[in-house]
């Protein structure tokens, strides 16, 4: 597979069935993010891989009731990091933007090998902190839950998530986000607080969790 074919392949599935989970898939999805660039090399990623029946299901209860269906991954990655261990030149934490990256070479190595890897902000961060010993100046920034492709719908989507499963991509047009020699705000929404409604999330307050933040910061 070569990259731009784990581009396109690449899903946010929620129906995943079971698949062993080796350490050597481990080390290899690690060092996959482990080769992303950083600023000044200061690689301010973070990796806390959980897997194995019983550390999966101490993760569980971290889980928002709209991401039930995680409860079939095989593989939970929590990427933490925090500003201090990367370039803070004014203005700028590159510490997020550098994490990212290594997320993104993770998820498509994942893609490569056969696994879903669906990145998520659907989760406690007070569990997940307790559960896996995390200290508070880490932010907890994402939980990738990663498994196989279940040739069925999982039984906990509800309506509009089994909808993604089967149905294609969603994307906004390419030419309201790629803009050529110089940036035209005409492309931007009128109300940019619809983009997630209208291009990935459902309306309502689907996110039904003890909130620590409102779910409509999610759709910003
Ligand atoms: C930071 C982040 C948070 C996300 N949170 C959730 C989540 O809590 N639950 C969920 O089911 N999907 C979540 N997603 C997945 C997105 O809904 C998905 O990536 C988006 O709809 C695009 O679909 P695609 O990845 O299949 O192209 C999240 C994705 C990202 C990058």
């Amino acid at each position: 597979m070569d990259v731009r074919e784990a581009i396109d392949r690449r899903r946010a599935y929620r129906s995943l069935e079971p698949v062993e989970i080796t350490e050597e898939i481990v080390n290899d999805l690690a060092s996959a993010a482990h080769k992303a660039p950083s600023c000044f090399n200061n690689q301010s990623w973070r990796f806390v891989f959980v897997y194995g029946k019983e550390n999966l299901e101490r993760m569980h209860e971290a889980l928002t009731k709209g991401n039930a269906w995680a409860k079939d991954a095989s593989l939970m990655i929590v990427v933490i990091s925090k500003p201090d261990l990367d370039c803070q030149p004014k203005d700028r934490d590159y510490n997020m933007f550098d994490t990212g990256l290594a997320t993104g070479f993770l998820m498509l190595r994942a893609t490569e090998i056969g696994l879903v890897a669906h990145p998520t902000a659907g989760y406690s961060v007070g569990k997940t902190r307790e559960i896996l010993g995390i200290p508070d100046d880490f932010t907890i920034i994402t939980i990738i839950h990663a498994g196989k492709l279940s040739s069925s719908i999982s039984g906990h989507l509800e309506e509009w998530q089994q909808e993604r499963d089967r149905g294609p991509r969603v994307r906004r047009p390419l030419e309201t986000v790629a803009h050529h020699n110089a940036y035209d705000p005409s492309m931007e929404p009128e109300d940019d607080k619809d983009k997630g409604s209208e291009f990935g999330w459902p309306e309502g307050d689907w996110l039904d969790m003890e909130l620590e933040w409102p779910a409509e910061d999610l759709h910003r």
